[in-house]
């Protein structure tokens, strides 16, 4: 027994040499089990090189997120925001026990792909038996529609939209503070995400998903109808957030009323303009009010310059803070079939990834949750203002934190230098943990957010899988919509963009490291 020890540790250095990349040889990468720290064994070449081996190891540990009572409700199949992990073990501890149909959105447009057969899905899914990932999350989305459903007859105010809601009980209910509202931008996201869901039901016909193909379109074909009288004020005012007179009323009773919250609205060039493709296409409007549509958000869409540290310039749409979160709408719909807008968006990235690596950053920007407050095993906030204050509307911001998510508008281009930020950050002390990659870090190494969610998580998923632009595209054909969103699209992008600079500037990898300031990596996910 003495001897065995050296012996069984000379073997297990020996598969470790093995299986680390050697040099530019071609043999792949991926692992059928990755170690739980499986970046610190990749260097940024390798990521570079054998990405879809990087990918096959990330798919793997993130899909550690996606279990009951962690990322999302077995009992209801609605998705949980997200969940802190303990500060020593990285174990997952305190819930996050709401969600809101963004989060929603994004669990959907991943079922997608899974049911379009995408074998990355499927591993992300259930890599010991990935044949198995289609019966599970159809069984997810059966018990998910009849929440939905359950909501609608308990709360008919909502007219099938949801505000930030309460998902660990059977039955949901809007979370504290949501009563009576309800928020626009995420319902957009959730329509569109339904809709590509609906088109990969019919699709893939030879299952017998043709029942939950038409429960999920009288969902959708239900809550399109309402959504026109709940958001949209006329004149192209669309509510930022929607008081209602009473959510226990139903949407067509006499008593019931719709306003907007404040003054808020949503006539952004971002996220929020789902909704207006959707109204515009779907929502039944005179030409005046679709053309007001437009008409009340081109203001907001603004061409900039990126310059800085010698690279530039590049011309860019302006960012509210050019936070990753925001170019979220071209997951959605086919944005890119548009030439200029697919150019404009790919200089985005570059001035995203030039940005970080001129001004010596580690990683990316994005909204993101704050790091841990370790004494009071708390999370210090959210961080709305992060991006990139020289092509952004708000200047002023708050940019110590960066995240691994920050990644996936870059991934969406160029799938290997945009994983290679993903490596560079998930590197830093602690950010990688028994779930996948941790939620944000420091720059300085100081501290990180030990929480998982489904923004800093799926979203670089759904971006590995390429979105589900795809299926609302053939949907959108179907319906005899597409063409009308391609000359939209391109009408808007075209009155502010023409010749564009620095579309011949390369993507920037990495130049430094996330600094090592002593913390220790969570024990359950040590090299
Ligand atoms: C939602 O509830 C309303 C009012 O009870 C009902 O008429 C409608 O059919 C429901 N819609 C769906 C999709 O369940
Ligand atoms: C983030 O947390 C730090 C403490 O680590 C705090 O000083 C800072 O104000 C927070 N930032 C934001 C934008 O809330
Ligand atoms: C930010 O956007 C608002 C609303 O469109 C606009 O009035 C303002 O001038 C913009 N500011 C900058 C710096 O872009």
């Amino acid at each position: 027994m003495k001897f065995n020890h050296p012996v069984l540790t000379l073997a297990a250095g020996a598969l470790f040499v093995n299986a680390l990349p050697s040099g530019s040889s071609s043999k792949p990468r991926g692992h059928d089990a990755p170690p739980c720290r499986f970046a610190l064994k990749w260097s940024q070449e390798q990521v570079l090189e054998h990405t879809d081996d990087f990918i096959s190891d990330l798919l793997y540990w993130e899909g550690k997120f996606h279990q009951n009572d962690i990322a999302y409700n077995a009992e209801n199949g609605m998705s949980y925001d997200g969940s802190q992990i303990d500060w020593v073990t990285g174990e997952n501890t305190k819930k996050h026990t709401f969600s809101a149909a963004s989060k929603e959105a994004l669990q959907i447009m991943l079922y997608s792909r899974v049911i379009d057969g995408s074998p990355e899905a499927a591993r992300f899914i259930s890599p010991e038996n990935p044949k198995g990932a289609s019966g599970k999350v159809i069984s997810i989305m059966e018990k998910k529609l009849k929440t939905y459903q359950r909501f609608n007859e308990t709360y008919p105010g909502f007219g099938g939209a949801l505000p930030w809601i309460a998902t660990s009980n059977a039955d949901i209910s809007p979370q504290d503070g949501w009563t009576n509202r309800v928020p626009g931008l995420d319902n957009g996201e959730l329509w569109w995400s339904v809709y590509a869901w609906i088109q990969v039901l019919e699709k893939v016909d030879q299952h017998g998903y043709q029942d939950l193909a038409k429960g999920w379109k009288a969902w959708l074909d239900y809550t399109l109808t309402n959504m026109v009288k709940i958001f949209h004020r006329g004149n192209g005012v669309v509510c930022a957030v929607t008081e209602i007179g009473d959510q226990a009323l139903s949407v067509d009773d006499p008593a019931q009323t719709y306003k907007c919250e404040g003054s808020g609205v949503l006539n952004d060039p971002y996220e929020g303009e789902l909704v207006a493709y959707m109204f515009h296409l779907f929502g039944d409007l005179s030409e005046e009010d679709k053309d007001a549509l437009w008409v009340a958000k081109r203001p907001q869409l603004v061409k900039d310059e990126y310059e800085m540290g010698g690279v530039g310039p590049i011309t860019v749409e302006r960012g509210y803070w050019f936070s990753g979160h925001e170019p979220w709408k071209v997951l959605e719909l086919p944005f890119y079939d548009v030439d200029i807008i697919r150019r404009v968006y790919h200089n985005a990235e570059r001035a995203r990834t030039c940005n970080s690596a001129v001004t010596k950053v580690p990683g990316l920007f994005a909204s993101v949750n704050n790091i841990t407050d370790v004494e009071t095993d708390t999370i210090i906030g959210y961080i709305s203002p992060a991006g990139i204050p020289s092509i952004a509307n708000q200047t002023e911001q708050y940019l110590d934190v960066i995240t691994p998510y920050a990644s996936w508008p870059t991934i969406l281009f160029d799938k290997s230098v945009g994983l290679a930020w993903w490596r560079n950050m998930v590197a830093g002390k602690k950010m990688q943990n028994p779930f996948g990659s941790t939620e944000s870090t420091r720059v300085d190494g100081e501290g990180v957010s030990a929480l998982l969610t489904w923004d800093s998580k799926v979203l670089t998923v759904v971006s590995i899988l390429g979105g589900v632009g795809d299926l609302a595209r053939e949907r959108m054909q179907a319906d005899g919509v597409y063409n009308e969103f391609i000359r939209i699209a391109e009408r808007e992008y075209s009155m502010v963009f023409g010749d564009l600079k620095g579309e011949d500037i390369e993507l920037c990898v990495p130049s430094v490291q996330i600094p090592d300031r002593g913390l220790k990596d969570f024990r359950h996910c040590e090299a």
